[in-house]
This record gives C-alpha cells, structure tokens and sequence, in this order.
C-alpha cells in the first residue's frame, strides 16, 4: 500500500494535489480520474447515518437510518462493548447507504452542562469518553468504515463556536481536554480526526501547528488524515502549514489555485502539500478497499437502539414503586409519551427507519391496565394552566401518574447552549400540581443534558433519566418501567442542584472573543468532590 501511495503521489500534479487537499463537494473527497483515485463519501453522524438524498443540497432531507440513542445515553451505559455493537451496526449501514466514513465519535468533554451539544458527547471525565470512543471507533472500522473523532479540541460550547479562543493552561489541556482523543487514537487509530471550529489559546483548531502536528501526528503518532469542520479553514495555505489535510467542504477553486500559487512562488513548501496529499490518499484508497452497498437488518438494529437505550437509562430515585406491578389504572401524562423526543438538533440529526411511541409501548407491557393520556405540557414555552388540571383531574384517578417530560428541541441543540438547566415552567408546575394529589408519580426524563430539579424531586416516587433515547426508546422505557430490563445505568456526568453550583459557572460562556478556562482541571466531579459541593 505504501509503495502504491508514493507512486501515485509522484505522478500527480501540483494542481491534482491542491484539488485533492479540498473536497470536490459537501461529502465527497475530490478523485483523479486519470490516475484511478477514486471519490470517498463521508456523512454524520455521532448516532446514525446521515445520508442526504441531494448531494447538492445540505439541507436535504436524508435517507431512512436507525437512530441510535446518542452519546450521553450510551456513555450512562459504561459498557464498552455494547458501544462497539453499535458501531458496527452504523458501519453496515453506512455500507447499505454507500458511505465510507462516520463522522463521530464526539468526544469533548462537557465542561459545562449548559453545552448545546453536550447530548452528542459521552462524559465529562476523560477516561470513560475516551473508553466509548475508542469502542465505537473499533466497532465501525472493524467493518471497513472510517470514523472521525471530533472535535479536536476544546470545542465545550457552541456560544461564538466558529471563533472564540478557548484559553486552557497547558495541564488542564493536557489532563481533561486532550486525554480522550489521545486514548482513541493511539488505541483504535481513527481514519480521520476532525478539527474544531474555535481557537485554542488564539490559533484556530484549523490552523494549529501545536495540535495537529506537535501533538497528534508527531507525539501521539496519528497516521490518518485531519479533516476540517465543515467550514472551519479560514486560509487554506495557513491551514496546510498547520496540519490540516483536508478542508470541507468543497469545492473552492479560488483556495485550491491559492494553494497552487503558494507552492509556486515558495511561500508554501510542496513537502507540506505532498504530506497532505499523502493521508488523504492512504485513506481514500482505504476506503476504497470495502465493496459498498446491499441491505442492513432494521428490525435486528432497530432491536440493538432498544437495549441500548434500556441500558444506558438512569434511575435517579426510587421509593419502591419500580417496577410496575398490578396496576389497573395508568395515568399516562406528557407530549412526549405521544411524540418521542429521541435525538437532539443539528448535524446529528437522523431521519429514523420507525420510531416507538412510548404510549403505545407501555401499552403493550401494560396487560389489561387502563391507560389514559394527557397532554400536561404544550410544545412551546408557553404557560397553560388548563393542561395541568386536566393532567390533575386524569392523575388522581389513577393508580400511579407516570409523566413523560422531554426537555424541548428549542432548549437544546448544536448550534447554541442553554441558558439554564431548568425545565419549562409549565413543566415543573405540572410535576409539582400532579405529584401533590399523586404521591405514586413517576417522572421519565428526555433530555441530552442535566436539568435541576429541586423544585420537584422531593415530591416524586421516582425519577428514570430516558436521555434523548434514539427511535426504540419508547419501547426501552416500557421495558425498564415494568421490569423487563433492570435500570443498571449510571450517570457519567454531575447533576448539579443549581445552575450557580458548576465549576465553569464564573467563566461560561466567556467574553470579548475568549473563554477562560478558569476551574483548569476541577471539571465535574473533580470540583464537585474537592470543594464538597452537594449534587
Ligand atoms: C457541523 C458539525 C460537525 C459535523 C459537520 C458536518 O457543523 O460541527 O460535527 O460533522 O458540520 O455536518
């Protein structure tokens, strides 16, 4: 394979060279024809396969995939190995749907819980995210797909994502920030890994020597190829002098005879270029390697979402009434016990094969209980009290309440962070009014990220953390509410009482085009043990 490379590094051109250092579009590397180099497909996502229908337009809807539950569930797992199952299943379907690379695993950490991605990563702690990345990289490779683990570095909140300089101290960077890509790289050596938007201590991730050279390639020895967030190169010649192999998307002429001009007039060293030329060439001749194409098993993956799901909820609280048993009426309460909401917004976002309604699940498991259903919530942040007392009125009746609370879309998503940890209030009034002529509530939560609950907590029989469970979360909740699966998961990341609690609460989102990290390593537990801070 080496020796392939070098030959076909050698009889390519410069302009073949600066045309392949960019992609020919949004999703595909850009081939040369005359030396038979072929085009490599790549796609989202962190928990399923985002394969748009028109290559030319981005925002197109994308083609049926199963929706996995994303990271912040499947960290809450701590199994490795049922990571990698779900790898592999992502890796089958990328084949179906013709895709050579994944782009996942998000590994950040979550610095703050207010992070609008922080569903699409797996922990605050270093070791445990970079145990499921490295588990969900070997999954997807071992069947010939690449991945790429993203995004490299410090991208912790999505305020300013395209320029703000996260300001890390050397230790912290080297203690919490870089360990899990460190750990997923030198154990399962991802295809690609994929710079970040933002700037590390005033150098932008596309354009960072220190970290894609320094440390990744030399120290960390990374032999694939570093591809760009889609629009984070801001100088193509910059960027190639700092590392960064491939920028997507493409096509840009104008910065491809840039970089031809550069090369030409010495301000660019070809050797760079060539560098460049050569790991994108090794792993599109990679991925060239896996006949694309066929089927996948929906029902067998669409079963794996449903034990994954089952598996990586939480039981935050229970006073014995979990599991169900003999329970001849249901109140069944909350929009999302009628619409599941099972996967956050942004790239990640899945256009799924079927997705359970949890109402309809829990009916199925429920034998010959009555279920009756209400609303409670609306889907906006609106306040309607006429939706509690409904919720009341169906409540009191029964024998237990169960309601299903999803944090709405508009609270949390790629592309900005909350500004609170709360539920809506009409949500939290809803709890509180339900659990006061209830005492046998349960409370499902669906959310990517911790929310404070000391308004209700102390008034519920049970709290089940459901995540943004994937398209068979439905039927995982039904499982764990009736005790079919034992909720054996645990948290893998602090729920703080209050907002003002957090490590990077003085520093969040920062200011002036920069964020300090000033908490350094005391992230997460890390704080919350050595100051003794209840949680
Ligand atoms: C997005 C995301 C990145 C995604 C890429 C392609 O902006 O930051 O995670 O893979 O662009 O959609």
């Amino acid at each position: 394979m080496t020796q392939d490379i070098e030959s076909l590094l050698n009889q390519m051109t410069l302009e073949e060279k600066a045309a392949l250092v960019t992609g020919a579009t949004a999703w595909t590397s850009t081939p040369v024809k005359r030396l038979g180099i072929p085009s490599m497909m790549v796609t989202d996502g962190p928990h399923g396969v985002r394969k748009v229908n028109n290559l030319d337009d981005v925002a197109s809807e994308s083609l049926p995939a199963t929706c996995f539950p994303t990271a912040s569930c499947m960290a809450s797992s701590w199994d490795p190995g049922l990571v990698r199952a779900v790898g592999e299943a992502i890796a089958e379907e990328c084949i179906a749907l013709g895709v050579n690379v994944i782009l996942g695993p998000g590994t950040n950490i979550k610095r703050s819980p207010l992070g609008g991605r922080n569903f699409e990563y797996y922990s605050e702690d270093p070791y445990l995210s970079g145990r499921m990345a490295t588990s969900f990289i070997h999954g997807v490779q071992s069947k010939g797909v690449g991945t790429s683990l993203k995004h490299y570095a410090t991208n912790n909140q999505e305020y300013q994502r395209f320029s703000i300089s996260s300001e890390v101290d050397e230790r912290t960077l080297r203690e919490i920030y870089l360990p899990a890509f460190e750990a997923a790289v030198k154990d399962a050596m991802p295809w690609t890994v994929m710079c970040c938007y933002n700037k590390v201590n005033g150098v932008y991730g596309s354009e960072n020597h220190y970290l894609l050279v320094d440390i990744l390639k030399e120290q960390w020895g990374f032999d694939g190829l570093v591809v760009s967030d889609w629009g984070a190169v801001h100088d193509r010649v910059k960027s190639l002098k700092g590392g960064l192999d491939w920028e997507m998307p493409g096509p840009d002429p104008r910065r491809t005879q840039a970089v031809v001009d550069a090369v030409k007039n010495g301000s660019l060293d070809s050797a760079a270029l060539d560098e460049s030329a050569r790991r994108i060439l090794r792993i599109v001749m990679k991925a060239s390697e896996t006949k694309l194409g066929g089927k996948f098993d929906v029902d067998a993956h669409h079963a794996l979402a449903r034990r994954v799901a089952a598996e990586g909820m939480v039981l935050l609280k229970n006073n014995g009434i979990l599991p169900l048993q003999s329970m001849n009426h249901i109140a069944v309460i909350g929009k999302a016990a009628q619409a599941a909401h099972f996967q956050g917004g942004g790239s990640s976002h899945i256009n799924p094969t079927r997705v359970d309604v949890p109402f309809v699940e829990l009916q199925k498991l429920a034998g010959a209980a009555e279920l009756t259903y209400a609303q409670g919530y609306p889907a906006d942040d609106s306040q309607q009290p006429a939706l509690i007392e409904q919720a009341v009125q169906v409540a009191k009746t029964a024998d237990v309440a169960l309601l299903y609370i999803a944090l709405p879309g508009f609270k949390e998503s790629e592309g900005y962070d909350r500004s609170d940890l709360d539920l809506t209030r009409q949500q939290v009034a809803l709890i509180q009014a339900v659990s006061a002529v209830q005492p046998k509530t349960v409370v499902i939560l669906n959310n990517g990220a911790p929310v404070v609950m000391s308004e209700w907590i102390d008034g519920v029989a049970a709290v089940l953390e459901a995540w943004m469970m994937g398209q068979a979360g439905g039927g995982a909740i039904a499982d764990v509410l009736f005790g079919r699966v034992n909720p054996c998961g645990k948290l893998a990341e602090t729920y703080p009482v209050k907002l003002s609690d957090t490590p990077s609460y003085l520093n969040f989102p920062g200011e002036n085009g920069a964020v300090r990290y000033g908490e350094g390593i005391f992230v997460g537990y890390r704080y919350y043990d050595a100051r003794q801070v209840p949680v």
